[in-house]
């Protein structure tokens, strides 16, 4: 052997080594923060206030309404009276060439009644448009706006922000808020809205009504993508409510139909260069369900070309190395992993632990109950899986995590905050976690998100190139 092939092998082993010990060190941030105590706002604060005027719209929040983002859904509710059911929208403020009508419903909840909650869905809008609209009548009518996304095309750009667990405390508030201050478009929220379900009897729907009068300075002016958590669930028995999600799924809507999915709980969305997946952690996915049926057609429906960036939301993580909820993604894991990888989804959001955590990419599809494999491995072709449930709800943190820690987790902290994800093009996103810290918003993890159909590619082709030419330089010796 010459000193160039021994000078390329010693140089080999030297990349390899490193990467496993850098490459896989884990970081668990010892840093502790001072928090607000882990209780609800009061109800006679200001972030609840009910909007002046008799009944006026109030709790209004937008979400996408179509497959390709040239639509939208407006919700609000008015206390008093069913009132207007119509939209009012145009392209210049104060002028209101166009309008819509939506559907207005009630219902009880326990003893509670609901007020009168209206769904309008606005469609054939212009993309990269901002828009105004008006809702409500006389007085106490209300003017929002809220802007389209691009149209769905590879490298258009676009910033979304995570958040997870959000609840209705003053930790929430800052999370809201330092979101508020990122300046990113839409919300991929990963779950538990509200926790009124810590409330009994009339009080659960009342704490509704407060979440959604706290979130709507975001929600009235950009669409928030719902994903459904246990919080959602809601199966009451002492007081004869055992229909799960019926406040949730009263209140809130997604454009569901447009991806044929069947319930509301799991659909998809193209919005400018991202396909987002919506799944549902709390209704049936194993083989032969509806869920899991949709799910093996909607990614045959993702064309990398067209949305280079695959994102999946879900409330359980499925890598998780927190004490909190240890091991209750398994069984989504074992169903739906080996698809993550085939389709090389990019990034998987979830919720439900209190703390952040982000992992590597590692899969553990191999297990084989006969053969040897039985731990995780590192593979390319695995998502990132980030856990973002530390919107600030009266839970607290999940502050235990597993030691030591997992060789597929990066970083992980027990503190309150929220994510941004923002595309730049087809290959390169940049992706922070901004703790919220003594009322500032610090980010603490970040990284570029390499597009793993458009990145990895042209990265293979570049180091097959490499290694073809040094071979050649060897060979020629
Ligand atoms: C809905 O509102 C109507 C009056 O507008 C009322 O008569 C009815 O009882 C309400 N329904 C429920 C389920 O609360
Ligand atoms: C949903 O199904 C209808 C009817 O089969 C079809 O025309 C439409 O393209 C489908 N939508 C999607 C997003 O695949
Ligand atoms: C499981 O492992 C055994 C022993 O290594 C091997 O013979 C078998 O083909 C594997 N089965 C599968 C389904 O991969
Ligand atoms: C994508 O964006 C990254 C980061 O801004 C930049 O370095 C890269 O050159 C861009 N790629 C293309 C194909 O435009
Ligand atoms: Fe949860």
């Amino acid at each position: 052997m010459d000193s160039k092939m021994q000078g390329l092998l010693f140089f080999c082993s030297f990349v390899f080594f490193s990467s496993i010990r850098d490459g896989y060190a884990g970081f668990t941030s010892s840093f502790v923060r001072s928090e607000f105590p882990s209780v609800d706002i009061p109800l006679d604060h200001q972030v609840f206030a009910v909007p002046k005027g008799h009944n006026a719209p109030q709790q209004v929040h937008i979400t996408q309404g179509d497959y390709e983002g040239k639509a939208v859904i407006i919700s609000w509710v008015t206390p008093d009276e069913p009132g207007s059911n119509h939209v009012h929208f145009g392209t210049s403020e104060d002028k209101y060439q166009s309008s819509a009508e939506g559907t207005v419903s009630n219902y009880t909840f326990g003893e509670y009644k609901s007020g009168y909650i209206h769904h309008c869905l606005v469609e054939g809008l212009e993309h990269n448009t901002k828009y105004y609209y008006k809702i409500g009548s006389g007085d106490s009518s209300r003017e929002f706006w809220f802007e389209t996304p691009p149209k769905v095309e590879a490298d258009a750009p676009y910033k979304f922000g995570i958040i997870g667990d959000l609840g209705q405390t003053f930790n929430s508030l800052s999370t809201l808020e330092h979101y508020i201050e990122s300046k990113a478009q839409t919300v991929l929220f990963v779950g538990d809205l509200s926790y009124a379900d810590r409330y009994k009897y009339t009080d659960v729907g009342v704490r509704w009504d407060t979440w959604a009068r706290f979130v709507e300075k975001s929600t009235a002016y950009q669409p928030w993508i719902w994903s459904a958590g246990n919080h959602e669930i809601e199966y009451f028995p002492y007081m004869g409510e055992v229909v799960p999600f019926n406040n949730y799924l009263r209140r809130y809507t997604t454009p569901y139909l447009a991806s044929n999915s069947s319930s509301p709980l799991w659909y998809a969305i193209r919005l400018a260069s991202a396909h987002i997946i919506v799944l549902s952690s709390y209704s049936p996915y194993v083989k032969y369900t509806p869920q899991y049926k949709w799910l093996s057609e909607e990614l045959t429906r993702v064309d990398r070309e067209k949305t280079p960036w695959l994102i999946v939301l879900m409330h359980v993580p499925l890598y998780n190395s927190n004490e909190a909820h240890y091991m209750e993604g398994e069984s989504m894991r074992v169903v739906f992993e080996s698809w993550f990888i085939k389709y090389k989804v990019d990034v998987i959001f979830a919720g439900h632990v209190h703390a952040y955590e982000r992992s590597y990419r590692f899969s553990n599809v191999d297990y084989n109950i006969t053969g040897g494999n039985r731990y995780p491995v590192a593979d390319k072709s695995a998502p990132v899986y980030i856990t973002v449930g530390d919107g600030g709800n009266q839970e607290g943190l999940a502050s235990r995590f597993m030691d030591p820690q997992p060789e597929y987790s990066a970083f992980r902290e027990a503190s309150y905050g929220h994510s941004t994800l923002e595309i730049k093009n087809r290959t390169h996103a940049v992706y922070h976690w901004n703790r919220n810290d003594e009322g500032k918003k610090v980010t603490t993890d970040s990284f570029v998100l390499h597009n793993q159909y458009w990145g990895n590619n042209r990265r293979r082709r570049k180091l097959k190139h490499f290694i073809l030419s040094v071979i050649d330089e060897v060979v020629s010796i």
